[in-house]
């Protein structure tokens, strides 16, 4: 069996990918790995490695000691984050990236996935339906160190062989770990306050529509993709994956089918110019035609799975 290991496993992604993967493959062949000095309780069921993806000697020395042949690169800053820190987005966001690409050039691995994001795309990029090829301007350093890292990508599996996988994810929306700095974050937080406080004050506008989908499908999406047979993966960038599409506004009243009294209040703050440059649904034909994906959650079922599972306990941990 071939060791797998997950860098940046203790964020939203991370948790649930880990568990899933380690489901199928063995608690033993999935090692969870992050910056952090020890793991969420929920990962203790297998091995947990703190590392710094810009460590590179460790990094290299890590994989190869212990023979690591399937990577999924999850450490970033993400969209708000970023944007606080350009400096440092730009260099977690690449330099770890090369890291893992140059081990695969040099045959030590031989799979990674490594996400992207529909902040790949920009203002000038049409927003309804937004196609896999399309025009590409990001103006977030997050969304900038995405579109480069698909050029990356791309250019190491033309050149090298290199069998990088990757899937522009749109908002995701989960309740077993809380989200890492981004736009789409409200989308996640207002399920919290919806149970706490039957308020929610936005940082988006009512009418802004995003991209979304339910964690469940964003990790079986990830897991089909890295099984699906070489030959069907036509994109070496990233391929565009959609789930469901909402604003907060339509996001509020299917939670007031639940909690009658929830109330929502709208605070723009920076973060709307970046959800404004951002597409509100995406065309993802090329991965249904692909690699057959679909997906499994509308809004209506996100928000009925979320309303039963979120545990406001998760804010103090
Ligand atoms: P997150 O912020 O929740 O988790 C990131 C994890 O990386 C954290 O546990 C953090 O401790 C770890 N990390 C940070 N710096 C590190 C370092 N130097 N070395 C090792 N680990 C480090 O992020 P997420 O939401 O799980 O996203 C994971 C990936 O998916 C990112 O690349 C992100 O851009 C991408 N993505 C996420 C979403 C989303 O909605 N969550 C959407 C599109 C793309
Ligand atoms: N959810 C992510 C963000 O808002 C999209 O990549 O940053």
């Amino acid at each position: 069996m071939a060791k797998t290991i997950i860098i940046g496993a203790c964020g939203q992604i991370g948790t649930e990918l880990v568990l899933e993967l380690r489901k199928k493959f063995g608690n033993e062949n999935v090692i969870a790995a992050d910056l952090k000095d020890e793991c969420p309780a929920v990962l203790e069921n297998g091995p947990y490695q703190k590392m710094d993806i810009l460590d590179r000697e460790f990094v290299r020395e890590y994989i190869i000691t212990n023979e690591i042949k399937v990577v999924y690169l999850l450490a970033a800053l993400l969209s708000a984050t970023a944007e606080k820190n350009p400096d440092f987005a730009w260099k977690l966001n690449m330099e770890g990236l090369f890291t893992i690409l140059d081990l695969a050039k040099e045959k030590h691995i031989d799979k990674i996935f490594w996400p992207s994001s529909i902040a790949v795309f920009g203002p000038t990029t049409p927003r309804e339906n937004t196609p896999q090829y399309t025009v590409m301007e990001p103006s977030t350093v997050y969304g900038i160190s995405k579109q480069a890292g698909e050029r990356w990508c791309e250019y190491y599996f033309n050149k090298f062989g290199v069998d990088v996988r990757s899937i522009r994810y749109p908002g995701l929306i989960s309740y077993t770990s809380l989200p890492g700095g981004g736009t789409t974050d409200y989308a996640v937080d207002i399920f919290y306050q919806a149970k706490l406080n039957k308020t929610f004050s936005c940082f988006l506008k009512e009418d802004t529509a995003l991209p979304m989908m339910f964690m469940e499908d964003a990790i079986r999406g990830t897991i089909e993709l890295m099984e699906a047979p070489k030959e069907n993966i036509k994109i070496r960038s990233a391929y565009n994956l959609s789930g469901c599409s909402f604003t907060p506004k339509e996001l509020s009243e299917e939670i007031k089918r639940h909690i009658p009294a929830f109330e929502i209040t709208y605070n723009p703050d920076f973060r709307q110019a970046i959800a404004d440059s951002w597409p509100m649904s995406i065309d993802d034909s090329n991965a249904r035609k692909d690699w057959g994906w679909k997906e499994k959650y509308n809004t209506e079922k996100v928000v009925a799975t979320m309303i039963e599972h979120v545990d406001v306990k998760l804010l103090s941990n």
